[in-house]
């Protein structure tokens, strides 16, 4: 048994999809459902009794102690968080609290469950903490990419947060001895992702015929890495990882935004295409920067590469048309999460930012 937090969420619902389809071994999936936690992402999991949802918060101390007790699992893998930097920069508290204060209440209960093992439970137990290559800060255009001896720059609110919880990890292991391990991950992109984050925020509002908001001068670059790749990577660390260590995970898939934004738009044409001769890259629209926007992350990820013999399978075009096909297949979905509440966060964050006059190169 393992427990998983965060598993109603973006990579924690492929992770726990992809660890049924491969593992007997039950899981517990710990989630408090935010607007980003939809069960019907693990419908298919309705009658899998290895599956055991509890609808809950990381911060309830209470409630991961009694779990822990019932259950008795040999990890806990902490993927729950607030994960967007927009919202982050319009509402960090939220980002505190449950990043920070969250993943202190589940180390204090998991170093109190730890201490009660003893023999090969305790030799077994691990403490797996999800976290991003924000923390690391932004990369000037040359500069190699960043390994985990990295210094930590974080420069948003989501990333500070995240940056916090791993001190925290770290902290938990050197003075209390819990089995830690913290994996850094680039971009994740790929299916059951909701429409807030780059890549199935431009597909679902191309189908829609809206304006596609590329902001600054979309040249900011991010390192991506299909989500079925990044839970390969965990799986990895878990079983073969050493205690206390951290590992970059990443695609060598270095993209500028506007570059990803126009292949989007080249596979839609193709796919699902407009109008004759209509393209829609012609709804691409620049807009205001994000403020304190990160220019460029790429993650060295040799360590994981050399030390754990781990790859990923998907190139980013691959994994790019995969989860284009995957949006276009599932418009059911996309519908379900985009409610009223979504419409709000866009009315927020989009309605405030001016159309900038850079042209388009075409
Ligand atoms: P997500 O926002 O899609 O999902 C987060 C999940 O956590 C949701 O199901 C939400 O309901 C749950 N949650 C939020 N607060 C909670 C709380 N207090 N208690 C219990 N559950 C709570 O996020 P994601 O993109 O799937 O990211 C998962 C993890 O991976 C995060 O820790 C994130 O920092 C990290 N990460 C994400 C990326 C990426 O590109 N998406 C890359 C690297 C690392
Ligand atoms: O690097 C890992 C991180 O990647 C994760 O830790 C975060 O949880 C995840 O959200 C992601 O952060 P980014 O800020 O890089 O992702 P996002 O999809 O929000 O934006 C990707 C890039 O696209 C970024 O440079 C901002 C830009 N962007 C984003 C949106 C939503 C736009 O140009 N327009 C947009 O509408």
């Amino acid at each position: 048994m393992i427990l998983v937090t965060g598993g109603a969420g973006f990579i924690g619902s492929n992770f726990v999809l992809d660890w049924l389809a491969t593992h007997d071994e039950p899981l517990v999936n710990l989630d408090k459902l935010t607007y980003a936690g939809n069960l019907a992402s693990l419908s298919s999991l309705a009658k899998d009794s290895r599956h055991i949802f509890v609808q809950g918060d990381i911060a309830d101390g209470a409630l991961i102690a009694s779990l822990l007790e019932k259950h008795q699992p040999r990890a806990i893998v902490h993927f729950a968080a607030e994960s967007h930097v927009d919202r982050s920069i319009h509402g960090p508290e939220a980002f505190l609290q449950t990043n920070i204060i969250g993943t202190f209440q589940l180390l204090q209960s998991a170093r109190h469950f730890f201490a009660g093992l003893s023999g090969d439970a305790a030799a077994q137990f691990r403490f797996l903490h999800v976290s991003t290559d924000e923390v690391y800060g932004s990369l000037a255009p040359d500069a190699p990419a960043f390994t985990e001896h990295h210094p930590y720059e974080p420069n948003s609110p989501y990333s500070a947060s995240k940056a916090a919880s791993d001190h925290l990890v770290r902290a938990w292991h050197h003075t209390y001895g819990l089995p830690v391990l913290t994996t850094n991950c680039s971009n994740n992109y790929g299916p059951l992702q909701f429409p807030e984050k780059l890549i199935p925020l431009m597909i679902h509002r191309a189908l829609k015929g809206e304006d596609l908001p590329v902001y600054g001068d979309g040249q900011n670059v991010r390192d991506w890495l299909y989500v079925g790749d990044h839970c390969t990577a965990i799986r990895c660390v878990l079983e073969k990882g050493n205690l206390g260590e951290t590992y970059n995970i990443g695609g060598r898939a270095e993209m500028k935004n506007l570059d990803v934004v126009h292949t989007l738009c080249d596979l839609l044409d193709e796919l699902r295409p407009k109008t004759k001769g209509v393209s829609y890259r012609d709804q691409i629209r620049f807009v205001t920067d994000r403020p304190g926007h990160d220019r460029r992350y790429a993650i060295d990820s040799t360590r994981i590469a050399t030390e754990l013999e781990w790859k990923p399978s998907e190139t980013f075009a691959t994994g790019l048309r995969k989860t284009v096909q995957w949006y276009l297949d599932h418009e059911n979905w996309v519908e379900n999460v985009t409610s009223g509440a979504y419409r709000q966060w866009t009315q927020l964050n989009y309605k405030e930012r001016e159309q900038d006059n850079l042209v388009e190169q075409k």
